[in-house]
């Protein structure tokens, strides 16, 4: 029987550190693109690749993204009597749109950490992985393109991108060799990985990015993988141990990707998506020409 990828979750239990002091009382998720949370984008890339069955691992501080995806009674009966239909639309579509299920990860211990709190809601079957500060902007789905890949390989599938330069020490760098596959040269076996090496030592441009298809035996390699600086269970790390048990394919999906955990990436993410909004585009482009940089 072939495997199919129903779920995806969200790690969003992290501290948020490189954007305080926004992030002191509220969590990186919730920060907005234009109007839309940043975890909203990524709750609707996973529908729209299949996924109607959503997992977040939150944390301390984090009932705000709770009650996003809940009904809010106040304000639609509010803006019925006001008969704000466009408005009480967009607010019921959020609450309407999914199943969430909740489970806690009671300290910031690591994304691989995070994973493994999913573990009973996710059961025995493959999964997703999104990293909400991960925003990709694509005409297919990021995560979409990867069930393909799935579908079709039926073994774990990591989303890369190139990055030229040091910048890479940043990321978690695979080793990969060629494969003969539909997907041409976008897809790759892989041959291990390492978590933010120096970067001499990187051993291709080929870096981890915030989306991943995983079977279940991962949790098994979580249980069993040591923890590293700091007392945190890497994802890198427990995907090594999974490497030795199963074939592992890397995908350079087709889209933009922007770190929107970061200062920089988020103002870039934020100026690229007002500019691409069929309201606020015009004037925006506009109001940008004026400025004299
Ligand atoms: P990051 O390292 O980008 O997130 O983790 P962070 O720790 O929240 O942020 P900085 O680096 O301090 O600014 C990637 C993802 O993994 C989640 C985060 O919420 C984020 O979505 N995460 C990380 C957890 O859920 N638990 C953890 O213990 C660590």
């Amino acid at each position: 029987m072939t495997m199919q990828v129903r779920k995806a979750v969200f790690p969003a239990a992290g501290l948020g550190t490189r954007f305080l002091p926004a992030t002191k009382a509220q969590p990186k998720e919730m920060l907005p693109l234009v109007d839309k949370p940043i975890i909203q984008y990524g709750v609707e890339e996973a529908m729209a690749s299949g996924c109607d069955n959503i997992v977040i691992v939150t944390g301390r501080g984090k009932q705000s993204i709770e009650d996003h995806f809940d009904v809010s009674y106040e304000l639609e009966k509010m803006l019925e009597e006001r008969k704000k239909t466009d408005l009480l639309n967009i607010v019921r579509s959020i609450s309407d749109m999914i199943h969430v299920a909740y489970v806690r990860q009671k300290e910031a211990l690591g994304l691989g950490h995070a994973v493994l709190m999913a573990r009973e809601l996710v059961g025995n079957e493959p999964f997703a992985v999104l990293l909400a500060d991960d925003v990709v902007d694509a005409k297919v789905p990021c995560l979409k393109q990867m069930v393909e890949v799935f579908n079709e390989m039926q073994c774990s599938v990591i989303a890369t991108q190139v990055v030229e330069g040091k910048a890479i020490s940043s990321y978690g760098v695979l080793d990969v060799k060629p494969v003969s596959s539909r997907f041409g040269e976008r897809l790759f076996e892989i041959k291990n990985m390492v978590e933010k090496p120096p970067f001499e030592e990187a051993p291709s441009n080929l870096a981890i990015v915030g989306r991943y298809i995983l079977t279940p035996a991962i949790f098994d390699c979580l249980s069993n993988t040591q923890t590293g600086a700091g007392g945190e269970l890497q994802l890198t790390d427990g995907m090594r141990l999974l490497l030795q048990q199963e074939k592992m394919y890397a995908y350079v999906y087709e889209g933009k990707r922007h770190d929107a955990g970061d200062k920089l990436g988020f103002l870039k993410a934020t100026v690229e998506f007002a500019l691409k909004r069929e309201d606020l585009g015009e004037p925006f482009r506009e109001y940008l020409k004026g400025l004299k940089l």
